[in-house]
């Protein structure tokens, strides 16, 4: 049985409309990440690979734009079926999907960082916003313990009190929940439906499900007078104790004292294990990776990768990593992915693409990396990745490849399975190389 899929794009098109002109970047990409395997994706500066998964991700800046293509998703029991596209979604449901379900480490810890934010109230947005209900809960269930040695006194009325603002709070967003699982439902049997009436209606429950939650009119009051606001401060301990434990459980040291510090205030290896920590604390089905350790020095680099490695055996269901090195990719992932100038050149098991690599760019990116005993000189790949706003005509590799034939310049080449899971997008293997 082929292995369930959890993030499929067919034929992205992202581009980036600059004064110079428009910088086609991801050129059709089709790629399938599978529930529980490590996937790399490799492949020179420039390739589209971060293109690639922050258009996964729905988030490419502008002057970027995704203009084509499909990206759906299969995260929920519910869509394994058909999946979730969610280039027709709202951004609020992106937000909602977003660092609950996937989740990004970015190149440069230090950008990815709020600067005027504690690490506490970077990681604590993250629980509030995804994790209300089991917060609540758990604050709630910490007053009630508390109930009975507090007894009938102005203590145990206060306890009370805070109870039952709290409850309230839960119920409105256990509505809000429900009302979101409704719509959503809703809008997936909708999906495919392409006539007027249920467009009408997409658009409608697209509306209604960016309305945010509809607060309790006692929790409003109780939030706006200082006094009464005080009711929030066993949720605000509850979040602050998974913030601690999450910390704890990344490795970091001191983590209370850690929590309490703003980015600049750390170095660049615990800048990057708060970055994880915040990817991780809602428990993502996919965390993409992109070069997670290009910045920082060998030891601390081992570290990162070890903790990613630990995570996706303990926490974890799928990773995308990306990077330049081969090696860690040999020992990191179960599939790899080589793009060049935002084209997919070739997908294959890690085992099969060190064993038996066939497209020419493949090929030469392997044949540049130091063998364990080097012979003779490494070889590399003449010239450089294309500017992108005019790429080559055809395969985009032909200026760079020594096995270019006629047919290379004219037609971009087919992707072809040529052997089990193994993709290759090259004219070298097409049958009519005779154009
Ligand atoms: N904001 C932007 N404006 C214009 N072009 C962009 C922008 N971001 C990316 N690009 C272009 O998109 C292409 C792919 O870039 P991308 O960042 O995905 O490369 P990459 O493979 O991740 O490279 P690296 O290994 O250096 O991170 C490049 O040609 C790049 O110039
Ligand atoms: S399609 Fe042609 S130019 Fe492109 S990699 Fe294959 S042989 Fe080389
Ligand atoms: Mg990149």
């Amino acid at each position: 049985m082929s292995a369930q899929h959890l993030v499929e794009t067919r034929e992205l098109a992202t581009n980036f409309y600059t004064f110079e002109g428009v910088v086609r970047a991801l050129n059709n990409v089709s790629l399938v990440v599978d529930q529980g395997e490590t996937y790399g994706i490799v492949g020179e500066s420039g390739c589209g690979k971060s293109v690639t998964v922050r258009s996964m991700m729905r988030i490419v800046q502008a002057p970027g734009r995704i203009d084509g293509g499909k990206i759906v998703m299969f995260l929920n029991a519910e869509d394994k079926a058909k999946g979730i596209e969610i280039l027709g979604r709202t951004e609020a449901y992106m937000a909602s999907i977003r660092g609950k379900d996937i989740s990004m480490i970015f190149q440069e810890p230090g950008a990815a960082l709020n600067p005027v934010l504690s690490v506490h109230q970077q990681i604590a947005e993250s629980y509030e916003f995804h994790r209300m209900d089991e917060m609540l809960e758990k604050s709630i269930a910490t007053l009630e313990a508390h109930a009975k040695e507090l007894g009938g006194g102005p203590a145990g009325w206060w306890n009370g009190l805070r109870k039952s603002l709290l409850r309230r709070e839960l119920g409105a967003h256990k509505n809000y929940s429900a009302r979101i699982q409704t719509i959503d439902n809703e809008l997936y049997k909708l999906e495919d439906s392409t006539d007027a009436a249920s467009l009408g209606r997409k658009r409608e429950l697209n509306h209604e499900r960016d309305k945010p939650v509809r607060r309790d009119f006692l929790v409003e009051f109780a939030r706006r007078v200082p006094f009464f606001a005080r009711y929030r401060r066993p949720l605000n301990r509850t979040v602050e104790a998974q913030v601690i434990d999450l910390l704890r459980s990344l490795g970091i040291p001191n983590p209370e004292n850690i929590a309490q510090r703003y980015p600049h205030e750390l170095s660049g290896g615990m800048q990057q294990r708060i970055v994880i920590a915040i990817a991780l604390a809602c428990h993502p089905t996919l965390l993409i990776a992109d070069e997670p350790t290009s910045n920082l020095d060998v030891t601390i680099q081992a570290q990162i990768v070890d903790l990613i490695r630990d995570l996706k055996k303990t926490a974890i269901s799928s990773v995308v990593f990306i990077t330049h090195d081969l090696g860690l990719v040999a020992e990191m992932c179960d599939r790899v992915t080589v793009m060049y100038a935002g084209d997919v050149a070739e997908t294959a098991t890690v085992k099969e693409l060190f064993r038996n690599p066939l497209h020419p760019y493949a090929q030469g990116l392997l044949d540049a990396v130091p063998k364990e005993i080097q012979e003779g000189e490494l070889t590399i790949i003449p010239g450089a990745v294309p500017n992108l706003i005019r790429p080559p005509s055809g395969c985009r590799f032909h200026p760079r490849c020594s096995h270019k034939m006629a047919i290379c310049e004219k037609e971009k080449p087919p992707t072809l399975e040529l052997g089990p899971g193994h993709f290759v997008a090259c004219h070298l293997y097409t049958k009519d190389q005779s154009k």
